[in-house]
């Protein structure tokens, strides 16, 4: 191996570890804290009648919620992607595997994306790739068909992370021409592109450019849950300013803001940065989410708990999205998503 093909492998590795403590989330809430659900009298839901099955990419999934993208192209990643991939199956929710990176440099850890798909044969399974790595290829179109057909992936997603590239000590500092880029993607391939941040958020506007270059779901990933710019501080041992660990767009303003797009555009908004407990998990979706998920929590609930603990998490949380559905008065996720929340000062 080569240095730099050693290096992606060290960092996939490092950030994991780095992700296994609790000094990398951001002190900052999510937003989600800001509001109440409207308690409803008058429900006439039967419980045991709620559905929570939705299509999603051509495939029905079960429950709104979907394990974000996280790892691969290392040697430990194997294991916790072989978990992840069951423990979607079990569920049949969607997955995504880590950037693919390492699958454009070196062959030999094409397993650890593999088994993402191996494991879930039928699920939704998402690839994943940087920014960075579209702008500075000269044909990002055979990238990402060589990335989809390594995962036979449902979906495409590309990460925009500025904020992580600027504080990663090997970070890439050129996101120039993307959008022209991602336009061109979508035109030919046919597998849909979801754009995703990594925990600093997507306002309105650059939800609307994504979409305007033709992409079909957005992952507003936003601030409150993980911050990548203190798990990059950390690696680099970097005396930074404290304020960098916080930036980025909560997670909750991120949801409602590009949640109004939808009246213009067609496309899935997946809720994600913080999310780990039912209740933001539920909020996120009353705000106008399709589907809500988590990276962090699930990696530490499966490599220190194991799979079977990680769904009986996930089940308890599906759980009380069926209480908070009864108690607002919703038969289903579309009334679930329409005026059930408030800001919590408009509840005196
Ligand atoms: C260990 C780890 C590795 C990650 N790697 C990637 C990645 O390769 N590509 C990506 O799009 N997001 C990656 N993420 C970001 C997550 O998908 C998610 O957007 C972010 O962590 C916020 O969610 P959380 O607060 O639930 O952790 C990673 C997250 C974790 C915890």
């Amino acid at each position: 191996m080569n240095n730099n093909k050693k290096n992606i492998s060290n960092r996939k590795s490092e950030h994991v570890r780095l992700c296994l403590t609790d000094t990398v989330s951001y002190s900052k809430s999510n937003g989600f804290d800001y509001y109440d659900f409207i308690h409803f009298a008058a429900t006439e839901i039967d419980i045991n009648k709620i559905s929570l099955t939705q299509k999603l990419f051509n495939k029905k999934i079960d429950y709104p919620f979907f394990i974000s993208c996280m790892t691969g192209g290392y040697k430990g990643s194997l294991k916790i992607n072989s978990e992840l991939a069951k423990l979607a199956s079990i569920l049949n929710i969607p997955v995504g595997v880590g950037s693919q990176r390492q699958v454009l440099e070196n062959d030999s850890l094409l397993e650890t994306y593999k088994v993402i798909r191996k494991n879930n044969n039928d699920g939704l399974v998402f690839g994943n790739i940087g920014v960075p790595q579209i702008v500075k290829s000269k044909n990002p179109i055979q990238v990402i068909e060589k990335l989809i057909d390594i995962i036979e992936a449902d979906a495409m997603v590309i990460h925009v992370n500025p904020l992580q590239e600027l504080f990663q000590a090997e970070g890439e500092l050129d996101f120039n021409g993307f959008l022209e880029k991602l336009t061109k993607i979508t035109k030919k391939i046919k597998t849909p592109i979801i754009i995703k941040e990594v925990g600093s958020g997507i306002n309105y506007e650059s939800a609307k450019l994504f979409l305007d270059c033709g992409a079909s779901g957005i992952d507003v990933a936003g601030s409150g849950g993980t911050s990548w710019s203190k798990v990059e501080i950390l690696r680099n041992k970097n005396n930074e300013h404290d304020f960098w660990g916080e930036w980025g767009l909560r997670t909750s303003y991120c949801v409602r803001t590009v949640a109004a797009l939808k009246k213009d555009y067609k496309f899935a908004l997946f809720a994600s940065g913080g999310i780990n407990n039912s209740l933001d998990f539920a909020k996120s979706i009353a705000l106008g989410a399709d589907l809500s998920g988590s990276a962090r929590l699930l990696l530490k609930n499966i490599v220190e708990n194991g799979i079977d603990e990680t769904k009986n998490m996930l089940l308890e949380w599906i759980n009380d999205l069926k209480k908070l559905m009864f108690l607002t008065g919703s038969n289903n996720l579309i009334e679930f998503r329409n005026s059930k929340i408030l800001k919590a000062e408009e509840l005196f």
